[in-house]
């Protein structure tokens, strides 16, 4: 232990009297961890937790976020949304997008142990078998649907809906594909909102597929959803309640929060680099320290700061390391690409019911009578997130057999890098190309979704699941205070129009059925009048916004097809440095993103112990 790391650290001890509290006591900070892993977000923790099962095995978590106060916005489903641009949040931008009506957007990221998932929507599901299995098509042995169950089950557990509810709704669940033992308490809402007995019979109406349990694999059609909440509060559990105080105890798993990792600290020569630790800044007294990791160094920073780590490290593009007078450690050009996102579209509709979620906010009696009732009895709308039937569209479900054989025949025409950025690094080309080809060839397919349709209050909201853009993530400086230009390029194949204008044509159908009919649906923006591909595909631009499922920009896949890491998620070109978190799924699934971080990171962490 050199001199200079122990006076970094102890500033760093004595500086977190807030944190230490929960997390490491002054005189337990080490100088050196076997595994220290950047981000105590979904992925981070549940490494940390898994890794430090092994007593004799020191982990590290650092995190730039505090621990949440549990304030009612975080714990109260009702009021979710209510942490964006709070202090659980980096409150950053999207890079604009000119194709877009609103070229800047903002994009929440939780900053707080826990990360995203203290701030997001819950929804907690799992995409198709497809969606899994095309990973291992893309060359990564053992990345498919049967060996994720695996993981997706350790994950949870599932509790079933309140009997009032299943019987209602006819809600079965499949005991053989949700796990009992996991950190993550899964189940559903104890509360329906009047409206969605309306959307399921439009569903049914319109003879739409209804698994008879999502997380099956058959993650098409309409399902019922359940999201990461406590079966007895109601309230929700992020990845700190589940991965973070299951462990606390443990004297072998520090926390380090409020506390940002400015760099990777590389040695050795091209060829054998390898991370002696991180560099870190604490982001209450300005003061930097170092600490040193003796095996692994596990990056867990979410689908934009993980890139961003590498390049200001000097792992990633020459081309673009050079503009900030970043040496070039590790060329690996990959690093910041396949970026991609889903894109939601909201039709604005307008009907009679008498009860939705608006009301909330509308009638403050209403509000007070409904809060009370959640204080008292965890019950009633406040426990709702608004969303609990959801609808994942094949192209063949939302598309007559012409539209959709056309669709996929305009795909196979077109020059696949037509659309790519530019510079867009040769590797990359080529495994974009790989995955074009999959995506094109599921495309017909009637067991994977293209499409998710959300109704929630006066919105139908129409969301792209297999987009054909490709963006990046790349720095704007040379320092991790600022924000990196995140551009997932959405829409910018023209083929994600289209698909989206196919999915509104579907939703007007869905509002013509009459249980939608029954409350006098009719749909406002962009109005029934709007009916040309033209119209619709100028509706799509003006009203898309990111639907803040980040992933892809350190993918998963061979080095000469684009890979950041390989199919052990180790980076390219470094012998102790790996990744973990939304960043290395080389295609998002058709479903919400955040139970497959888990499932990935539960398998992320067999593999670091070699179990697997
Ligand atoms: C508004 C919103 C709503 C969402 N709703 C849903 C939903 O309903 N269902 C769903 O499945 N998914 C949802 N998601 C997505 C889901 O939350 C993410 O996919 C998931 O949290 C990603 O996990 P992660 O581990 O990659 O990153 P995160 O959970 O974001 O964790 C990354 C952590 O790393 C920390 N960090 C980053 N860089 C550094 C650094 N240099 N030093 C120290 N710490 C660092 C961050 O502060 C953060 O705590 C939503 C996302 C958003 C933004
Ligand atoms: C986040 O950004 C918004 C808009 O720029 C601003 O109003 C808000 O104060 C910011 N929040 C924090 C915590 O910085
Ligand atoms: C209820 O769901 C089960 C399982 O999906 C299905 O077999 C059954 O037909 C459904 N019953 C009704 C009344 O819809
Ligand atoms: C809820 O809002 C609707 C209008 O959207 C209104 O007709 C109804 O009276 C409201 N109900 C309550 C309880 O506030
Ligand atoms: C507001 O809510 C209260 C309590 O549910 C209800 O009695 C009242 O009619 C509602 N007001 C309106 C305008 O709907
Ligand atoms: C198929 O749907 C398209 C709209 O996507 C429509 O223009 C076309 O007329 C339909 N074709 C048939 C044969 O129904
Ligand atoms: C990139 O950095 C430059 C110079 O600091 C700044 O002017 C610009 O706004 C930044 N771009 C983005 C997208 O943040
Ligand atoms: C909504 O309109 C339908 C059809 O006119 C009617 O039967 C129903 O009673 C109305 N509901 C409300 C709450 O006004
Ligand atoms: C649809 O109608 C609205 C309102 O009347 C009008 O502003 C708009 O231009 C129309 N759009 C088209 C494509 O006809």
């Amino acid at each position: 232990m050199t001199p200079s790391i122990t006076a970094g650290l102890a500033f760093l001890a004595a500086s977190f009297s807030v944190g230490l509290a929960r997390s490491v006591s002054r005189s337990d900070l080490r100088a050196s961890y076997d595994y220290v892993i950047v981000g105590g977000g979904a992925s981070g923790l549940t490494v940390a937790n898994r890794l430090s099962e092994d007593a004799d095995v020191t982990v590290l978590v650092i995190e730039a976020g505090p621990f949440d106060e549990g304030e009612d916005f975080i714990t109260i489903p009702g009021l979710g949304g209510g942490g964006f641009g709070s202090r659980y949040d980096w409150n950053i931008s999207l890079a604009r997008n000119d194709l877009l009506g609103i070229p800047v957007q903002a994009c929440p990221q939780g900053k707080a142990v826990g990360g995203t998932t203290v701030i997001n929507l819950m929804a907690f599901d799992r995409g198709s078998r497809s969606d899994y299995d095309r990973w291992e098509r893309l060359g990564l042995p053992g990345w498919n649907w049967e060996t994720l169950l695996k993981y997706f089950k350790k994950a949870k557990t599932i509790s079933p809906p309140q009997p009032d509810i299943a019987k209602e709704y006819n809600i079965t669940v499949d005991h053989s594909v949700h796990g009992f033992k996991g950190y993550i308490q899964s189940t559903y809402a104890p509360f329906y909102w009047p409206t969605t007995r309306n959307i399921v019979d439009a569903f049914l109406e319109l003879g739409i597929h209804i698994p008879a349990d999502s997380g099956n694999g058959d993650a098409y059609g309409g399902y019922f959803t359940p999201q990461n909440r406590h079966p007895v509060t109601a309230a929700r559990v992020s990845a700190r309640d589940a991965y973070y105080e299951t462990a606390r105890d443990r004297p072998n798993f520090h926390i380090l929060t409020d506390t940002l990792v400015t760099r990777l600290l590389t040695k050795g020569k091209s060829g054998s680099i390898s991370i002696s630790g991180v560099e870190v800044s604490s982001l209450r007294c300005l003061r930097t320290g170092t600490v040193t990791a003796d095996k692994e160094v596990i990056l867990a920073g979410g689908a934009i700061r993980t890139p961003q780590l590498l390049q200001v490290s000097g792992i990633g593009d020459p081309a673009l390391l050079e503009r900030f007078d970043i040496p070039v450690v590790v060329d690996l050009p990959a690093v910041g690409h396949n970026f991609h996102d889903h894109l939601h579209v909201p039709l604005l509709v307008d009907h009679n019911a008498s009860l939705v979620p608006s009301n909330l906010t509308t009638n403050a009696t209403y509000a007070a009578e409904s809060r009370e009732l959640y204080d008292r009895e965890r019950a009633g709308p406040y426990t709702s997130v608004g969303a609990d039937f959801l609808g994942f569209l094949p192209l063949r479900t939302i598309s007559n057999s012409s539209t959709t054989s056309a669709l996929q025949q305009a795909a196979a025409a077109q020059d696949v890098t037509e659309f790519l950025g530019d510079n867009t690094p040769a590797a990359v080309v080529r495994g974009y190309k790989a995955m074009y080809k999959v995506l094109t060839e599921r495309l017909p397919a009637p067991d994977s979704a293209v499409i998710e349709l959300i109704s929630a209050d006066r919105q139908l909201v129409v969301s792209l699941q297999q987009p054909y853009s490709r963006g990046s993530v790349r720095i704007n400086s040379s320092s991790m205070e600022d924000t990196p230009i995140a551009d997932s390029r959405v829409l910018h194949n023209p083929l994600d129009v289209e698909i989206l204008v196919e999915g509104i044509r579907w939703a007007r159908t869905l509002i013509e059925t009459e249980a939608l009919a029954e409350l006098q649906t009719r749909e406002v923006l962009p109005g029934a009048n709007v009916t040309s591909d033209r119209d619709l595909a100028a509706f799509v631009l003006e009203a898309g916004r990111s639907a803040y499922h980040l992933a892809g920009s350190c993918t998963m896949g061979p080095k000469e097809r684009g890979g950041v890491v390989d199919a052990q998620l180790k980076v390219y070109g470094v012998t102790n440095l790996r990744i973990v978190d939304a960043s290395v799924m080389p295609l998002l699934p058709a479903s919400h993103p955040q139970a497959t971080v888990f499932g990935v990171a539960e398998m992320a962490a067999d593999i670091i112990r070699g179990r697997i």
